[in-house]
C-alpha cells in the first residue's frame, strides 16, 4: 500500500496509508474484501511472469490467507512488544531514497529537473466529473526547450488526487505505483527543438456536488551534459489494429494483429491499451524458424483503470523477423460493468467509449550507438523522435475540450 515518503511511488498513489495500526483496522473490511476479489494488489500481468517485470505486484496466497485471518478474526491489534519501534524497522516504509528539493519548492524523485512544463491553467474536473480523460498541452515553466536535448529521465508530478493516470509522448506515464522514468546512464530519449508536449489524464472521482477539483499537474526533464555519450536511444513505436468492428452485446469479440521487427532490438517494455470493452490480451513472439509461439505477456483480466507498463528487468534482445502476434479480446456486454453502451458497435477511435488494441512497446537498437551529446544528430534520430509529436488541434492553447 503505498503512502507519502516511500520511494517507488510517481506520486499517483492509494488513498490511504496503512503504517500503523490505527490507520489499518479502519480499512480492514474493505481490505479484505479486495483481496478476496482480486482487485488489490493491482497488476495486470498472469502470475506466469512473476519475476520478469520491474515493480510487479503479486501477493502470494499465504500473505493473503493471512490478511484475510486478521479481518476476519476481528482485526486485533497485535502484542505491542512486537511492534517496530521506527519507522526504519517497517521495510516497507523505509525509503530507499528521498524526494530532491528544487529550488522553486518542489519535491523531485528523479532529482531536479533541468526543464519542467505544466498546463497553461489548472484544470478544472468539474463536479459532474467522474472519469474523464482530457489530452492537455502542456507549456514550458523552465528551462530550455529550444533546442534538441538528449534527456536521460522524465516525472510527472500529480497535481491532484484525482489523477488516476497520466501518459504523456515526452514525459512517459504515471500510474499507481510506478515512479519517474529514469534510464541508465547512456540511455536516453531526444527531446526535439520545442516539442509540442501533450499529456492524457485521466480523472476518476465520485460526481456530484462539492466534488469538483482544480488540478495542476506538471512534468520535468533531466538532460544529458554535452560531451556524455548516448549509447541506447528509446524508442517506441505503437502496432495496432484499426479495423475492429466489435458488434452490439458481444461477450467476448476476439481481434488479432501481427507486427514484424525488421531489425534487431533490445525490447525493454510492454505496454498493451484498449478502453472499457478491453476484457483480456496476449502478446506472443514467433522467433524465425521457431514453431512454437513463446508467451511474451499475458493479461488475463484488463482492466482500463490500470495502466500498466511491463518493464523487463533484463531486456530482451529480439532478432530482425521475429513477430509479435497479438490478441485482444472484448466485452461489449452489458455484463461489462464497466460498459458505457453495450447497444452500440465499437469501432476504432480515440474516445474512451470508441476502442483500441494497441501493443505499444519501447526498445532500443542492440549496438551502443556512441552519440555525444553536443554533436550533431543524426537525423533518422530527430525523425524518429518528432514521430512523438502530435500537432496541435482545433482546441487551441489549452489543447482539450472542457469538461
Ligand atoms: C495487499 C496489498 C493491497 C491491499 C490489501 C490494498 C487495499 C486497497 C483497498 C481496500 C482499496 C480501496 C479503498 C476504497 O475502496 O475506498 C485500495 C485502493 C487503491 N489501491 Fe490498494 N491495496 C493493496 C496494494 C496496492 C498497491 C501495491 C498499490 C499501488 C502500487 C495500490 C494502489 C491503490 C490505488 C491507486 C487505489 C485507489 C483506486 C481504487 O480504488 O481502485 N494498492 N487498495
Amino acid at each position: 500500500m503505498p503512502s507519502a515518503g516511500r520511494s517507488n511511488l510517481g506520486g499517483v498513489q492509494a488513498p490511504f496509508s496503512v503504517l500503523n495500526f490505527e490507520e489499518a483496522k479502519i480499512w480492514a473490511p474493505l481490505i479484505s474484501l479486495r483481496l478476496k476479489n482480486g482487485s488489490m494488489p493491482p497488476w495486470g500481468a498472469h502470475q506466469q511472469h512473476q519475476g520478469t517485470f520491474k515493480n510487479e505486484r503479486y501477493i502470494s496466497d499465504e500473505d493473503k490467507q493471512l490478511l484475510i485471518g486478521w479481518v476476519e478474526a476481528g482485526a486485533l491489534e497485535g502484542d505491542a512488544e512486537d511492534q517496530p519501534s521506527t519507522a526504519d524497522e517497517l521495510a516497507l516504509s523505509a525509503p530507499a531514497n528521498e524526494p530532491t528539493l528544487a529550488p522553486d519548492g518542489s519535491m523531485w524523485w528523479m532529482g531536479v529537473p533541468d526543464a519542467t512544463v505544466a498546463f497553461a491553467d489548472p484544470v478544472q474536473v468539474c463536479e459532474e466529473a467522474s472519469d474523464w480523460q482530457p489530452t492537455i498541452l502542456m507549456h514550458r515553466t523552465g528551462g530550455d526547450l529550444s533546442k534538441h536535448q538528449w534527456a536521460q529521465a522524465s516525472e510527472i508530478r500529480p497535481g491532484s488526487s484525482t489523477m488516476h493516470h497520466g501518459t504523456s509522448n515526452y514525459l512517459g506515464v504515471a500510474v499507481p505505483g510506478r515512479g519517474p522514468q529514469v534510464y541508465p546512464d547512456g540511455w536516453g530519449f531526444l527531446v526535439p527543438s520545442d516539442p509540442f508536449i501533450t499529456l492524457n489524464m485521466h480523472y476518476a472521482k465520485q460526481s456530484g456536488p462539492g466534488t469538483a477539483v482544480e488540478d495542476n499537474t506538471v512534468g520535468g526533464l533531466l538532460f544529458y551534459e554535452p560531451g556524455d555519450v548516448i549509447d541506447y536511444v528509446v524508442q517506441n513505436t505503437i502496432p495496432m489494429n484499426t479495423d475492429i468492428v466489435i458488434p452490439p452485446g458481444d461477450p467476448n469479440y476476439m481481434a488479432t494483429h501481427e507486427h514484424t521487427i525488421e531489425e534487431e532490438i533490445l525490447l525493454l517494455a510492454l505496454a498493451p491499451h484498449s478502453h472499457y470493452r478491453g476484457k483480456a490480451v496476449k502478446i506472443e513472439l514467433e522467433l524465425p524458424g521457431v514453431d512454437e509461439l513463446e508467451t511474451l505477456l499475458w493479461v488475463p483480466d484488463y482492466d482500463f483503470n490500470w495502466q500498466f507498463h511491463y518493464e523487463y528487468h533484463e531486456p530482451r534482445l529480439l532478432p530482425a523477423g521475429a513477430k509479435m502476434h497479438v490478441t485482444w479480446w472484448f466485452d461489449n456486454s452489458a455484463e461489462n460493468l464497466a460498459n458505457p453502451d453495450p447497444t452500440a458497435e465499437v469501432r476504432w477511435g480515440p474516445k474512451s467509449s470508441d476502442e483500441m488494441m494497441n501493443a505499444r512497446y519501447y526498445f532500443t537498437k542492440p549496438e551502443p550507438q556512441g552519440i555525444v551529446v553536443g554533436d550533431a544528430i543524426p537525423e533518422s534520430i530527430l525523425a524518429q523522435a518528432r514521430r512523438g509529436t502530435i500537432l496541435p488541434g482545433p482546441a487551441g492553447r489549452l489543447g482539450y475540450e472542457k469538461y
